[in-house]
């Protein structure tokens, strides 16, 4: 077991590319981390500079009490996951999970225990026997795991592991994922691009974008407390609405102005005022029944089922999304009003994108 702390880590490759620009971060012992950002965002770079597969520029990694920076990826003691699984062909489930304590020379008896055992916690133990071309893609992801947490790593290092499972298969073995480290109470650091990962499995999101650390934070906080539009817009489905407008000072609080929308925000309106952009979403975009809110027209339905997502032209120049109840009876073309939650709505700076208090 083991905290991982990065120093203000740099990688460039070559002149042009800067793929990490100044990571900092403090991974605590047990925790689980989820690295996301958008494809090119210095994830996988990220997690090679703590593995030891690639140097940094500048900067630093610890594991533990130890500076590692300049350690060969062999001793750093981290186990190691990633999309293409690179299961040996040729060898039975058994020999591909024993296949790294064979190389310590781990003794016959321990060995099959230990295999046996992470078989077990993996539910993979019934097909010990067979031989990889034969498992289906999730049995195939898990016996990969197992051989990884055999060998007792003090973190696991994971990039993408699920992105080659379909849409189901991805879901179930979120919820295992988090089950196992439950059970391992290991340190994960786990790379992906998708948020939902990164919602439903991390203690503790980290989201970055052209190789700096955006925001860090639990899930929900990074979802109701984004830092900047960027976050903002990223996590979300469908994402935040965006509306571009001024905020003004006025006697009784601060209003946002915008095209088609004007906002009186008495308590807790922004204290700034400027060019900003407000973020709304979707599920606090409310249709309302009577005279209250703005006119809007239907321009498109999207039934999910439970709920209805609804396109409204309001004027504004592009449509806002709500997520209205599946009872609801609309059609394209309805003219209804609709409402925001002021409580939830949050107002960037035009200028840099932060979020303003
Ligand atoms: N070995 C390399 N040589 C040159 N450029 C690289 C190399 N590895 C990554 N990059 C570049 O660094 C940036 C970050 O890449 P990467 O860390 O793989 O992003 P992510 O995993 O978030 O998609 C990208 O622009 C990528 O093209
Ligand atoms: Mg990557």
């Amino acid at each position: 077991m083991a905290s991982i702390r990065l120093e203000n880590l740099v990688k460039s490759f070559g002149e042009t590319v800067q793929a990490v620009r100044g990571v900092s971060l403090e991974i605590a012992d047990g925790e689980f981390v989820v690295l996301v950002g958008p494809s090119g965002c210095g994830k996988t770079t990220t997690l090679h500079l703590i593995a030891g597969l690639e140097r940094p520029t500048s900067g630093e990694v610890w594991i533990g009490a130890e500076r590692v920076t300049d350690w060969e990826p062999g001793d750093r003691n981290l186990g190691m996951v990633f999309q293409s699984l690179a299961l040996f062909p040729h060898m039975t489930v058994f020999d591909n999970i024993a296949f790294p304590l064979m190389i310590k020379k781990v003794p016959p008896a321990e060995l099959g225990e230990r295999v046996r055992g992470v078989a077990t916690t993996l539910h993979v133990a019934h097909l010990l026997d067979k031989r990889p071309s034969t498992l289906s893609g999730g049995e195939a992801q898990r016996v990969a795991l197992a051989r990884t947490i055999v060998v007792k790593p003090a973190a696991f290092l994971m990039d993408e592991p699920l992105s080659s499972l379909d849409a189901k298969l991805r879901v179930e073995m979120r919820t295992e994922l988090k089950r196992l480290h439950a059970t391992l109470r290991a340190t994960f650091v786990y790379v992906t691009h998708d948020q939902a990962e990164a919602m439903t499995m991390a203690h503790r999101i980290v989201v970055m974008d052209q190789g700096r650390v955006q925001q860090t934070g639990p899930p929900l906080a990074i979802y109701n407390e984004p830092a900047n539009y960027f976050v903002a817009g990223f996590f979300g489905i469908p994402a935040m609405n965006f509306i571009d407008g001024e905020l003004h000072q006025a006697s009784g609080g601060s209003v946002f102005q915008a095209p088609a929308l004007r906002l009186a925000l008495t308590r807790s309106g922004p204290s700034a005022g400027g060019p900003a952009t407000l973020g709304v979403r979707p599920e606090h975009v409310r249709l309302s029944d009577g005279a209250e809110g703005w006119p809007a027209a239907v321009s498109l339905i999207e039934p999910l089922g439970d709920e209805t997502l609804v396109f409204l032209d309001y004027g504004g120049g592009t449509s806002l999304v709500a997520k209205a109840s599946a009872e609801d009876r609309l059609a394209v073309g309805d003219r209804r009003r609709f409402t925001l939650r002021t409580d939830k709505l949050v107002f960037f700076a035009s200028s840099d994108g932060r979020r303003i208090a």
